[in-house]
């Protein structure tokens, strides 16, 4: 499973790393006049998953001859890439959708992509009536066919296979970041935790063909690109369908050869996939990062089955020791559900001790929120808003302990950044390490963004770090 927030806090100010002015495209577009067929506004929602599809929407558009506004103001088409995961989050999309009502009689095209439009099909016609457009993740290629369709008059188009890999094509992906590339490689999710929507949201599990995926990490290189996310729901479940059959692992140190790549992350393993083999190529190959992020849920083992997460508390904390004995440190991190229905205060407790045990470096929670479609959603959704709540802060409040000890002890170490953001202070930037640490730092370096630096660190909070660039 993904998540919808990366690194271990929120940068300050920064810009965004858009906003550096470097555009950069997968491939040549075919030359059609920009703006040629109107100008669209997309938003994303969600994850990074979520962000990727829509850098391949938007090269998809203005392959086609669109310009990309970034106000809806400005646009004909205004797209929402929508995230289901938890209620509040197709809430969200529900009321943006409400504040742009009046733009469809502006003659503006409104169009839901991703998970929501999955989830809830014609459904979202009748909810809200406005829209016109309703395209799940797997159906993105059909958009062109699908805005030529209202172009030709029809009033509703809908897009919602979920099935296909066709999202594997990203020959026209247009990439937000100029220097770090996400790379789906595997699709959908065949895990089937009784939570959650992705198994529904996104369909089963398709794995891209490692020769595809080669070939394109070359040209990233090409472009300028040095570092690569691999992404998946359960990326670590990748299982070639070519004659070559890859493992995840070699996989992993393919991408890492390939000239000109620096840094390869990859997100979100399961942990039930998590083999050795996977720890034996962080410690072989210094360009795979070292971060893990293995999302453990619950630290009860009774809750776990209810969920059906396929392991339990033990056998998650034996990956846990396999990842900490290698032989160099790996930060990992976890997401993290409480009040899953039935979940005791004894059972929420056995979570706490987990934290505890395993002394994350990060941690991504949630109250738990039933889904259309779940399993879980038959169960009795016992636990009130307000007990949830009481866990929830309990929890973070236990993590940010234990990342400000954590983070305390780094004060005077020294790590290699890129660093991808620039704060309004001046001489103030971002970036990261390679365990994932995002680190604020001082510099007088005038233009560094996408530059690889060292970064000493010189003070530490619970949700990150301060240094100075030492050259
Ligand atoms: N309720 C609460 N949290 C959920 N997640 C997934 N489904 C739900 C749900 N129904 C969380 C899991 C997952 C993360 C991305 O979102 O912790 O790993
Ligand atoms: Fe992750 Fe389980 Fe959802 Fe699959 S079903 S995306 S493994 S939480």
């Amino acid at each position: 499973m993904l998540n919808c927030e990366l690194g271990m806090g929120k940068p300050f100010d920064i810009e965004l790393e858009r906003l550096t002015g470097r555009t950069s495209y997968s491939a040549v577009f075919p030359s059609v006049a920009a703006g040629q067929r109107g100008t669209f506004f997309l938003e994303t929602f969600g994850c990074q998953m979520n962000d990727h599809d829509s850098e391949k929407v938007a090269g998809m558009l203005l392959s086609r001859g669109y310009q990309q506004v970034e106000t809806p103001e400005a646009a004909s088409l205004i797209l929402y890439n929508t995230c289901s995961i938890r209620e509040r989050a197709a809430q969200k999309v529900f009321s943006r959708l409400g504040e742009y009502r009046e733009k469809q009689s502006e003659g503006k095209v409104i169009g839901v992509l991703g998970c929501v439009a999955q989830q809830e099909g014609e459904e979202i016609f009748k909810r809200a009536p406005w829209v016109s457009l309703v395209c799940g993740s797997a159906s993105y290629r059909k958009l062109p066919e699908m805005l030529a369709q209202l172009e030709a008059g029809n009033q509703r188009v809908t897009g919602l296979d979920t099935d296909t890999d066709e999202t594997f094509e990203t020959e026209m992906t247009r990439r937000d970041n100029p220097w770090r590339a996400y790379l789906t490689i595997i699709e959908g999710c065949d895990k089937a935790c009784s939570y959650c929507v992705v198994p529904f949201t996104r369909g089963p599990e398709r794995s891209r063909a490692s020769d595809s995926i080669l070939r394109e990490v070359k040209q990233l290189a090409e472009l300028g690109y040095s570092e690569v996310q691999l992404l998946g729901q359960t990326v670590n479940s990748y299982v070639d369908p070519t004659p070559r059959k890859m493992r995840f692992s070699e996989l992993l140190l393919a991408v890492a050869d390939v000239q000109g790549i620096r840094r390869v992350r990859f997100t979100t393993s399961h942990p039930s996939d998590f083999t050795p083999d996977i720890v034996e190529a962080i410690e072989q190959q210094p360009k795979i990062c070292d971060h893990v992020h293995l999302p453990v849920q619950s630290g009860s083992t009774r809750v776990l089955r209810a969920m059906q997460r396929t392991y339990s508390r033990e056998e998650y904390l034996e990956k846990i020791a396999m990842i900490r004995g290698a032989s160099k440190p790996i930060t990992i991190t976890t997401d993290i559900i409480v009040g899953f229905p039935g979940e005791t205060e004894s059972e929420f407790a056995e979570t706490l001790s987990l934290l505890e045990e395993v002394q994350y470096d990060s941690m991504f929670s949630f109250k738990y929120s039933p889904r259309p479609n779940t399993p879980s959603l038959s169960m009795s959704d016992s636990i009130s808003e307000e007990e949830k709540g009481r866990r929830l802060a309990i929890l973070q409040d236990h993590q940010r302990e234990i990342q400000a000890a954590k983070h305390s002890l780094l004060v005077g170490e020294r790590f290699e950044v890129l660093v991808s953001g620039k704060s309004r202070r001046e001489n103030q930037w971002t970036g990261y390490s390679t365990s994932h640490r995002m680190i604020n730092f001082a510099s007088q370096g005038r233009e560094l963004l996408g530059t690889y630096v060292q970064v000493r660190v010189t003070g530490a909070t619970p949700n990150g770090l301060a240094g100075e660039h030492v050259t």
